[in-house]
């Protein structure tokens, strides 16, 4: 479904820019340091955290999806390690100083303790887990995200999934975002960052 959808237009589905999450939080970027970009998509937000001086590996089931973010990287003259691949086909044992999650919310509940306890997995200890999604207000405004409430984070979920967790950020708040066609208009977000005991 997600192949079709980024072959359906020559355009980048959801912009060149990253996330806001990324550039409103630069204590996120540590120089240097490495970071995993899970389900990354045309490559805006690998793309970013590679301009600011990070050693990052990305991910994407879509053939199409990864070779923009391949062009995104080359014209912006920094290096993505990214890879054609699909979540199980990962090898979750490489660990990293930050796994970046953003708008990863395909996965119900089933699949999101998955996703979770993968994204543990990939991080060293004292590494950063970083997801960035919408809350289950966001469903039904046609502003982005999938139609499943389920899917939706909010504090006590995340919280609750990373007991025992640093929490360095734990924010809900709206925006009005203008992201590609694939996300525009008022929405409801939030943001998680934790790090690792
Ligand atoms: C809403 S897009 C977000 C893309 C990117 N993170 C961004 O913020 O621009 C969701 C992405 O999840 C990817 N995806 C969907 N199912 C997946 C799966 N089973 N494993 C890995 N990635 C998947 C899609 O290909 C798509 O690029």
């Amino acid at each position: 479904m997600w192949e079709d959808r980024y072959r359906a237009s020559d355009d980048y589905l959801f912009g060149t820019a990253p996330a806001a999450i990324l550039p409103d939080n630069p204590w996120l970027v540590r120089q240097g340091a490495s970071a995993l970009c899970v389900a990354d998509g045309e490559g805006r937000n690998s793309v970013y955290l590679a301009m600011q001086g990070m050693q990052v590996t990305s991910f994407d089931p879509s053939p199409t999806a990864v070779k923009r973010a391949q062009h995104l990287a080359r014209d912006a003259g920094v290096v993505v390690n990214t890879h054609v691949a699909d979540w199980d086909g990962w090898d979750w044992t490489q660990q990293y100083d930050m796994v970046a999650g953003i708008f990863i919310q395909f996965a119900g509940p089933d699949f999101r303790e998955r996703q979770f306890a993968d994204m543990q997995s990939a991080l060293r200890p004292g590494g950063r887990i970083l997801l960035h999604g919408y809350r289950p207000e966001q469903v039904g405004r046609g502003t982005g995200g999938p139609p499943n409430v389920e899917n939706m984070y909010t504090e006590a979920l995340l919280r609750d999934a990373f007991a025992g967790w640093t929490i360095e950020r734990c924010c809900a708040y709206e925006k009005d975002q203008r992201a590609g066609s694939g996300h525009v208009g008022q929405a409801a977000l939030i943001d998680f960052v934790a790090r690792k005991p």
